[in-house]
């Protein structure tokens, strides 16, 4: 059984990373392989010192969905928002245990019922326009500042942004869509959808042995994201305790972007063609500088005929800390599919998750970096973007967001 409640979140982090051995964020955390009858009683609490959702594996399924405060909603009402949303999410993570706290009448309608917990985390944050709606304008974080255009972004602005910003995840689709049915009915008169996404990732189990995820390109997705048991990860992750503002303690930027892969396009590249651009092997993942997937990627290696192994426009030599001035982020995404978009081909991609302990330190030189010589941006399409201050974890009792709203 894969019990991550004992030891609080960081308690959490520790044990995937350690089941990670170096391949990034994979799935192993007690046994060499999951077992199906383990997915629905895994459980990872809502409270500790950060907030859940991200450290942990991505789950099989996700759901991220922004929220503007309704006309006349103020500070008090989203003050009651956010303790309504942390009591329903304390009650459905602690689902099928004992003594755990019920759900309000009138929000559950039995979607989750004979599943347990399912690793489901949900994770709340703040966007910029929340504070001017709310009158806390003192309180907004410098880190939240507007993320730079892009030259070869798409960006729909009515499917980015927003004043609150949600990141559901679980094991099982329909604890998902609870969660979120849950999330939508507890805003009623308070906030309303502005946009929403869903995603996926594989489900635990369905590989013979853990395995780092695959994105829809079939690359293995997220090897050399920082590990959680290494040195300096949370500084590169999460707003240290005597960071700025004083709320956003224990807490991280969440950089999202929904982008879509051209994939009818990166079809027609042969399977050599695609590994250059990535500069890893389709089959494992391995560098092309040799080795197996936990390699380190070897930008000074070159081949007999004198040219680099990883080629000089390959997405892990741009996107590398290396060629960033140590820029990082942990990326935690799920795929996205929708079904053919008006162009006639797949609306699909990767709802980009970025956690960061600031934007200016991770994403925005990286991004700036690849946008102007990735091998893979030609095949890309950025269409939505946001940012939003993700605050620490909570105590017994407390609500996300607590020490900026009360
Ligand atoms: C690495 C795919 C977008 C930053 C990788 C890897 C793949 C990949 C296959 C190699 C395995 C790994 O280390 O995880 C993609 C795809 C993208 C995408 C398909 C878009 C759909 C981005 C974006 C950023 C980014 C937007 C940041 C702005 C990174 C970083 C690494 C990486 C930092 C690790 C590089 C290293 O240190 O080796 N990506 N990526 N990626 N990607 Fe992306």
């Amino acid at each position: 059984r894969r019990l991550l409640g004992t030891a609080g979140a960081a308690g959490a982090a520790g044990l995937a990373a350690g089941a990670a051995t170096g391949a990034g964020v994979s799935r192993a955390v007690e046994s060499p392989a999951t077992a199906l009858t383990t997915v629905g009683s895994s459980y990872i609490p809502f409270e500790g010192p950060r907030q859940a959702g991200i450290v942990e594996p991505g789950q099989a399924r996700g759901h991220l969905v922004a929220f503007d405060l309704a006309p006349g909603a103020d500070r008090r009402a989203a003050a009651a928002l956010l303790r309504r949303w942390s009591d329903a999410v304390r009650a459905m993570t602690e689902a099928g245990r004992a003594g755990g706290p019920a759900l309000p009448a009138g929000y559950d309608d039995q979607v989750a019922d004979d599943a347990g917990p399912s690793s489901l985390t949900v994770t709340f944050g703040f966007g910029r326009s929340f504070f001017t709606r709310t009158g806390l304008t003192a309180q907004l974080p410098e880190a939240l500042a507007p993320l730079p255009d892009f030259p070869s972004d798409a960006i729909d602005r009515r499917r980015s942004d927003g004043d609150l910003w949600v990141q559901i995840g679980a094991d099982d689709a329909l604890v998902a869509f609870h969660a979120l049915r849950v999330i939508q009915k507890a805003a009623r008169d308070t906030a309303e959808v502005r946009w929403q996404m869903n995603g996926f990732n594989r489900t635990p189990g369905a590989t013979a042995r853990p395995m780092t995820a695959r994105n829809l390109m079939g690359q293995i997705d997220g090897t050399n994201n920082p590990k959680p048991s290494e040195p300096g990860f949370d500084a590169k992750v999460f707003v240290p305790a005597n960071g700025s503002p004083a709320w956003m303690a224990g807490g991280s930027y969440a950089v999202v972007r929904r982008i879509r892969m051209l994939l009818d396009s990166w079809d027609h590249l042969s399977v050599a063609r695609q590994e250059r651009v990535i500069g890893r092997r389709k089959s494992d993942g391995a560098p092309l500088s040799g080795g197996t997937e936990t390699t380190p990627v070897g930008l000074d290696t070159f081949l007999p005929d004198g040219s680099l192994a990883i080629p000089s426009d390959a997405h892990v030599r741009v996107a590398a800390p290396a060629s960033n001035s140590g820029a990082t982020m942990l990326r935690r995404p799920f795929s996205y599919h929708d079904g053919i978009g008006a162009d006639g081909t797949p609306d699909a991609g990767l709802l980009f998750v970025a956690w960061q302990a600031d934007p200016m330190r991770g994403f925005v030189p990286v991004q700036r970096k690849l946008d102007g010589g990735d091998g893979l941006t030609r095949f890309l399409r950025h269409e939505t973007s946001g940012l939003y201050a993700v605050p620490g974890g909570v105590g017994p009792g407390e609500y996300v967001g607590q020490r900026l709203l009360e």
